[in-house]
């Protein structure tokens, strides 16, 4: 059947080929072949993400469940994890949800030793009929698509896997607290698994994803962070790898945090280059809310996705809701460039109104300071404030949708 096949599927092929140039058909070209040409590439087609091929173990010792007050972020993890391997030969093969486990690696193995890791960070919802939600988890798959071809590692159908990840969030419905501001953080992750020191793209991957009940992020109300703009080191750079998930972004910021802790300092404020952009803050967007110089006009701001910054979820939905609810009250909404200069000059001119931090942990982190040449830039909170008006509009408005109490499209019933 195969070899009856094989010459018909060459034919189509040839026939499929644009016709080429004098100058670059074969005889004609002085210059080498490819070792893959795309007419001589494998016509079998690898397996995508297949929910339908789906299997359970479910484990035989469920774990005892903590008390939601003491929660600690990532600290606790629930029964089962949600495993799809990859080979480049056959693509993605069946899922498994199985007891939660350690991994078994070869010590040769390259995520190891060169980093073919990215991640992702989503949460799933109980709503008020204790269904379970994701909130746009297709932003999710999106990025993590992006992430994985960067480190040359398999994409796949965000469509598959956010059925499956569906699936395995309400097999652990047990897990996630009933109360507001408590969700189920979902950690899904790729890892290349191919034994070797030798430096390619992997043969093999591991898709899994794990999952660990949290709760809000400020259990007693809002607390307002101080940040270190940090000019010395440098997150992200034109070019490079910033805007991607990927774990080699994350190791080589914690001295800096560290630093920034020594001197009191909850976050960094990365800047960048000679004119200190005001990039992300931790590992949160950045928004800045500012009055006009002239006009008075109020403008909410925060940088362009120009490759430096990671292309948060949250950042995508303040946005949106910024556009929906405040533009009509005659605000700005900026994707703009924004230097330390400016923003200490609209603190000093009494034109700063609020600086949040977004993302998914926290949803919004207010800022009361930023330590730069020596000064404490004030960011407009009075001293007994701990959020400006706007972090804690947005902060409501984003709970009512991923909690599902303002039914939107955002919001994914599992
Ligand atoms: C560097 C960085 N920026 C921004 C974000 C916020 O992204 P999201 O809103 O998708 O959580 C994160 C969150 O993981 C991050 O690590």
């Amino acid at each position: 059947m195969l070899r009856q096949l094989l010459p018909r599927c060459t034919r189509a092929v040839r026939a499929a080929a644009p016709a080429q140039p004098a100058l670059l058909r074969p005889a004609a070209r002085a210059a080498r072949w490819y070792s893959i040409q795309p007419q001589a590439a494998s016509t079998a087609k690898r397996m995508d993400i297949e929910p339908s091929r789906l299997s359970i173990e479910e484990t035989k010792s469920p774990k005892q469940l903590v008390d939601p007050a003491q929660l600690v972020f990532g600290k606790e993890f629930t029964d089962h994890m949600l495993t799809i391997e990859w080979t480049a030969t056959d693509g993605w093969l069946e899922p498994k949800i199985v007891p939660y486990q350690n991994l078994s690696l070869d010590p040769a193995t390259c995520v190891l030793h060169y980093a073919f890791e990215c991640f992702e960070g989503m949460k799933a919802y109980k709503d008020k009929d204790g269904e379970v939600r994701l909130f746009r988890p297709d932003k999710n798959m999106e990025r993590f698509n992006k992430s994985a071809a960067r480190i040359a590692l398999p994409t796949f159908s965000p469509t598959g896997l956010i059925e499956l990840i569906s699936k395995f969030a309400k097999l652990e419905n047990r897990f996630i607290p009933d109360q507001r501001g408590y969700s189920l953080y979902l950690r899904p992750t790729m890892i290349g698994t191919q034994k070797t020191l030798g430096v390619g793209a992997p043969g093999s991957a591991l898709l899994y994803v794990i999952a660990s009940p949290v709760g809000p992020y400020y259990p007693t109300g809002f607390k307002a962070v101080s940040l270190e703009a940090t000019d010395y080191a440098v997150r992200a750079w034109p070019g490079g790898v910033g805007d991607k998930k990927l774990g080699a972004n994350y190791a080589p910021c914690i001295l800096p945090q560290l630093e920034a802790a020594s001197r009191g300092f909850q976050q960094n404020l990365w800047l960048f280059g000679p004119e200190e952009y005001i990039t992300e803050v931790g590992t949160m967007n950045l928004f800045v809310a500012i009055k006009d110089k002239e006009t008075g006009q109020k403008e909410l701001i925060t940088a362009p996705l120009d490759g430096t910054i990671l292309e948060g979820v949250t950042r995508d939905s303040i946005l949106s809701l910024a556009r929906e609810k405040l533009a009509p009250d005659g605000w700005k909404i900026s994707e703009r460039k924004l230097t330390m200069k400016q923003l200490h000059e609209a603190s000093h001119e009494g034109r700063l109104i609020e600086v949040f931090g977004a993302g998914t942990a926290a949803i919004v982190s207010p800022v009361r300071k930023i330590s730069w040449k020596g000064e404490l830039v004030d960011c407009g909170l009075k001293e007994h404030e701990e959020s400006g008006e706007i972090a804690l509009k947005m902060k409501e408005w984003m709970e009512a949708r991923q909690y599902g109490d303002d039914e939107h499209e955002w919001s994914y019933r599992c």
